[in-house]
């Protein structure tokens, strides 16, 4: 059934298919790049946004993730999330939530845990990103 080994449906759906696979430049100015950790296992996540520097809009977003099912699964329903969406809304999308939606058990909390992180800071990368270029550009006129 859909709940072998324990895992939600949703969770084995993402993880056969994952939604956005893939990598950006992160040397594109548009671009922010989230590269977490987690210590407790080892997987790793990296979360990449690009941005309309102009409407501040989520206009696409892959991820690649090392880790364990439900870590890609996380990642492959942020990448949903986030895609169309303001990064100051982007930013508020709980680990908690993508836990939710994934029916994932205690044990796996971390898993989406990585995905919270990962959004944060490939919107923090963002953000620096273009401060620099903002103060740079302040110094040259
Ligand atoms: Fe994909 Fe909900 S099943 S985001
Ligand atoms: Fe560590 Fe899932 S077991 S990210």
């Amino acid at each position: 059934n859909n709940h072998s080994r324990g895992y939600h449906e949703r969770v084995v759906d993402h993880y056969n298919n994952p939604r956005n696979v893939g990598s950006f430049n992160k040397n594109d100015p548009n671009v922010g790049t989230g590269l977490v950790g987690a210590p407790a296992c080892g997987d790793v996540m990296k979360l990449q946004i690009k941005v309309d520097e102009e409407t501040g809009q989520v206009t696409d977003a892959c991820f690649k993730t090392f880790g364990c099912g439900s870590a890609i699964a996380s990642s492959s329903v942020a990448s949903e999330w986030i895609k169309g969406k303001k990064i100051e809304h982007v930013i508020s999308i709980k680990n908690s939530d993508i836990a939710k939606h994934l029916s994932l058990p205690p044990v796996k909390l971390h898993c989406s845990m990585l995905a919270e992180d990962a959004i944060k800071a490939a919107v923090k990368d963002y953000e620096v990103k273009k401060a620099k270029r903002e103060q740079n550009s302040e110094s040259a006129s």
